[in-house]
Formats: structure tokens, sequence, C-alpha cells
């Protein structure tokens, strides 16, 4: 068989992929093409360039990148809530859903003869979207839940408000459905915390309340914008932790924000790396973990703590991300990208496909390019995870690795025969 991963093709971008996959999950959030500007007094901030991502029931689409790199921006294009000085220069949001008429209750992945409608985002009015989609189908969990609770209004209140402003239930059924989010999202004492105000909460207990609030319209997709950045790193692991479980048990699609690479490893199926307002590698978690192409991926990677090594210090990426006030000919990344060739001054790098499911924009990835490796310290330490998940599974992880990768390709083709006809499992166990 013919191996394409040693020829990747520049392909401008990544095809388009399916409505729905072999194994029946439909894509639910569709961003094509997205570019977007900011008018500000000091002239245009060009934030997003053209970016393209998918996602798809059931699915945890991580996107990574430092601060300014657009995540926050992106997501709030999806959930038609942009700043007034936003300029979209091109793009499509498209949002699939099912008409919720079978109110509270309703489960999007049964089929009762609900249709299944197509809106894009850009073009609806905001009054629309606040009563159709967002913080009904779509729900955001921000970084600090401190902005998003009202400091004068009890927790109870603010969990029953959007059921009774959405779905219209009585009073008494929306207090009853409170205490059963607040058990779900791990809170031993519903009843007593409902009568409580957000300032006598721990940050951990806030953000759980935060979660129960975005969970209590049914919502299809959950929006977390570095939902765990606030917090200590104990907490951090259980509202991670909870944030899994809740996509397993539901069954939803959860776009997860962060600039941390390391936590993308605990809830992530898919990855999109993000650099000055471009996608510039993605892939599923394994492919990003352990075959990473872009030389800005290889700084993330490197820059995680690592508990294996006794090695105190923590590597950064040098330099700082461009001002995206004056726009740059060539590779955003190049002035801090130590592999640079001549060719990233002068012409921007497009996406150069590894697998069917890995694209990164480098200009490494030309078969012109010289031949160009990750870091030593890093072809180490991934050998070292590798090593790490073998002791875990007692099995060869590159084989793993290989039909995994399969199956992900082969759920991407349509009408193709392949072994992939099950519920997909195989991000699960991270
Ligand atoms: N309302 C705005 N006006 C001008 N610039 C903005 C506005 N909102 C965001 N930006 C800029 O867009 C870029 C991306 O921001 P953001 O998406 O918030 O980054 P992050 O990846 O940290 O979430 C940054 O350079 C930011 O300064
Ligand atoms: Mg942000």
């Amino acid at each position: 068989m013919e191996d394409k991963t040693m020829n990747p093709v520049p392909c401008g971008s990544r095809p388009l992929a399916p409505e729905v996959l072999k194994d029946g999950r439909r894509k639910i959030l569709d961003i094509r093409n997205l570019d977007i500007t900011f008018r500000t007094t000091a002239g245009p901030v060009h934030a997003i360039r053209g970016i393209n991502i998918d996602l798809y029931q059931g699915q945890t689409v991580a996107i990574v990148g430092e601060s300014g790199s657009g995540k926050s921006v992106t997501m709030r294009a999806a959930m038609g809530i942009l700043a007034k000085n936003a300029v979209v220069n091109s793009g499509e949001i498209l949002y699939n859903y099912r008409d919720n008429k079978g109110g509270i209750d309703y489960n999007p992945d049964e089929d009762n003869g609900a249709e299944w409608k197509s809106v894009d985002i850009l073009k609806q009015d905001k009054k629309w979207i606040r009563s159709h989609i967002n913080g009904r189908r779509m729900a955001m969990v921000f970084q600090d839940p401190m902005t998003s609770l009202d400091p004068t209004m009890n927790i109870g209140k603010q969990i029953m408000e959007g059921m009774i402003w959405h779905y219209h239930i009585a009073k008494e059924d929306a207090w009853n459905r409170s205490v059963q989010l607040l058990r779900e999202v791990g809170i031993t004492n519903p009843e007593k915390l409902m009568k409580e105000y957000p300032h006598q909460l721990s940050g951990g207990m806030r953000q759980r309340v935060v979660i129960a609030i975005a969970l209590s319209s049914n919502p299809d997709l959950l929006i977390c914008d570095e939902p765990t950045t606030a917090l200590d790193v104990n907490i951090q692991a259980k509202i991670l932790e909870l944030i899994r479980k809740i996509q397993k048990e539901r069954g939803i699609s959860v776009i997860y924000i962060t600039h941390d690479l390391g936590v993308v490893a605990k809830v992530a199926d898919f990855v999109n790396v993000m650099y000055a307002g471009k996608i510039v590698e993605t892939g599923t978690i394994d492919e990003i973990f352990y075959d990473p192409k872009h030389p800005y991926t290889w700084g993330l990677l490197s820059a995680m703590p690592d508990l294996d090594t006794s090695d105190p210090r923590l590597y950064t990426i040098p330099g700082s991300p461009p001002n995206l006030l004056h726009e740059k000919k060539g590779d955003a990344f190049a002035p801090r990208n130590k592999y640079a060739l001549y060719i990233d001054d002068k012409l921007e790098p497009p996406m150069f496909r590894v697998s069917d499911t890995h694209y990164a924009a480098t200009w490494l990835l030309d078969p012109r390019a010289p031949k160009v490796d990750m870091p030593e310290e890093l072809k180490a330490r991934i050998a070292r995870m590798k090593a790490d998940a073998e002791k875990l599974t007692g099995e060869s992880i590159d084989a793993e690795l290989e039909a995994k990768k399969k199956k992900a390709a082969a759920c991407l083709k349509e009408g193709t025969d392949s072994e992939s006809g099950e519920k997909q499992e195989d991000q699960e166990g991270r």
C-alpha cells in the first residue's frame, strides 16, 4: 500500500469532512474559512486568519495556543457573541441541530422524527441566536466563574433561570432538576447550596455551579474556555475529570480551549494548534502528542512540565507572538522558529497532509525541504510517554496507534467499507 505519510501534499486547506461519519455521528459544528478583523483606533487587528474546524456528535475537540492566538474570538464567533468592533471578512459557521420540540428532556441522539436543521450562525440575528442556540443548544463555561455568576442572586435562582426561560417549566420542576444537576457535577449537599450566594463558595465549587448552569438547558455542545486556568492544580484535575465524565455520560460534544497542552491529553479526541489567528497543526490527540510535525507544536510539547525527569528547568518558546496590527509577509511563526527556512520569510506555508486526520502548516513538510527532525529532548520525551502508555496497556503502542489511525481515517470516508461500523471508542481511556 502506498504510504502517503512519507509524502505530504500541499492542499491549501483540509478537504471537507463528511456530514455524517461512518459510525453514524453527525457533524454539528462546521467552521469554514473564518476570517475576522477588529477595528481599533490603532488600526485593524487581523485576529482570525482563515480557520477550519469540524466537530461531530460526542467528540471533544481542543483548541490550543498561547494567549492572543485567537481561541476565544473563534468561540465567541461560534456563539454569536462577537464584540461590536469585529468585522467578519469571510467564512461560515454552520451549526447543525435537531429542533428541540421535545422540550428539556430531549435527547439529540434519539431519532424521534425531528428534522436536522442547519444555520449559519454568522447570518442570524442576535436575538434569534439567544433564544434558539446560545445557552440552549450551545453553552459556554468561562475561565473565571465569578464573572459568569451573579453575586446578588442565590445559586438556585441562577440555575433555574435558564430552564424556566427556555423551556417554560414549573418552578418546582426546575428546583428538582437543579438539585439533580448539582449532584451530577459532584456537589454533595445540593439543597443547602441552592440557597447560598457565589461569594460563599470556593473557586472549584463555583466552577461546578457554572457547569451545572451550562448543562441546565440540556445543550448538545459545551464550550469550555480555559475552565481550569484560575484554579489550583488539584481542583483543575477534578474539574477536568468532571467535564470528561459529563461528556461521556451525556454524549455531548465539547470544545475545550486552553493554552496548556498538558491538559488536553486528559480530555480531547482531536487537537487544533493555533498560532496568530491560524490553525498551524491539526490531528488526533495521538498524532499531536506522539508525532507532532510543526515546530510550534514541538515548542508547546517541550514546554509541558515533565514529571519523569528531575530537570526542573521548564522550556519556553523564545520570543513572543506577533503584533497582529502589523501583518508581515511569510510565516507568522518564522521569527521564533529556529528551523525556519528561507521561504518562511517570503510565503506562508499551506497545510500539508500528513494523514487523513493530520495536517500541519510548515514548509518543513515540503518534499523539497531539508530533512529536519524534532529536537532530541522532545524525541526522548515522546519515547518516555510511549513507554508509559505501554506499561499501562501491556501492548505495543505503535501497533495500537496504527490501528487507531486507520480507524479514524476510515470513519472520515463516506461509503467505504471498513471495520469502523461500531460506535467509535478509539479515543477512550485517556
Ligand atoms: N474586541 C476586540 N478588539 C480588538 N482586538 C481584539 C478584540 N478581541 C480580541 N482581540 C484581539 O484578538 C486576538 C485574539 O484574542 P483571543 O481570541 O482573546 O485570544 P486567546 O487565544 O488568548 O483566547 C488578540 O490579539 C486580541 O487582542
Ligand atoms: Mg482566551
